[in-house]
């Protein structure tokens, strides 16, 4: 391949990777919406019992839906969901929300931060 094949294909080839990046970061992002509808939006869903008392806490500084929120550090999801940090949300198995599926919905719950 002389040079300026290679810069000739060289261009297409790196935005080509990119393309499939972002592909891949997309399809994590609609498995974690999937995890969060089958368990999460029960108690997060806007009106739900998440929601009402984290509108109560926040009194309108953050969004009291969680899957409105970007300012959600990936530490504090995965101890939210694997360890029982407050009474009213107990931690899932991994044979309910497997470290596959968290990976998903963290993507997803972090998908509009800045
Ligand atoms: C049984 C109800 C219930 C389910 C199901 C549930 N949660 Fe929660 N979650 C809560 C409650 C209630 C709180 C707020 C409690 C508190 O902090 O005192 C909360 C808090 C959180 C917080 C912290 C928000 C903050 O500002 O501190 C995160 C993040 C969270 N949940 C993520 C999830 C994810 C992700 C799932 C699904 C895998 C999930 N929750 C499923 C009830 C639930």
């Amino acid at each position: 391949m002389n040079r300026t094949l290679i810069l000739r294909t060289g261009l297409p080839f790196a935005l080509l990777l990119l393309a499939n990046g972002a592909a891949a970061q997309d399809e994590l992002i609609e498995r974690g919406r999937t995890v969060y509808a089958d368990w999460c939006a029960i108690c997060h869903a806007p009106g739900e019992g998440a929601t009402r008392i984290l509108e109560e806490r926040y009194q309108g500084a953050l969004p009291a839906v969680v899957d409105q929120r970007t300012d959600l550090a990936e530490e504090l999801i995965v101890a939210r969901v694997r360890t029982w940090v407050a009474p009213q949300m107990p931690p899932f198995r991994q044979s309910e929300v497997s470290d596959a599926d968290l990976e998903a919905v963290i993507a997803y719950l972090k998908r509009n931060d800045e």
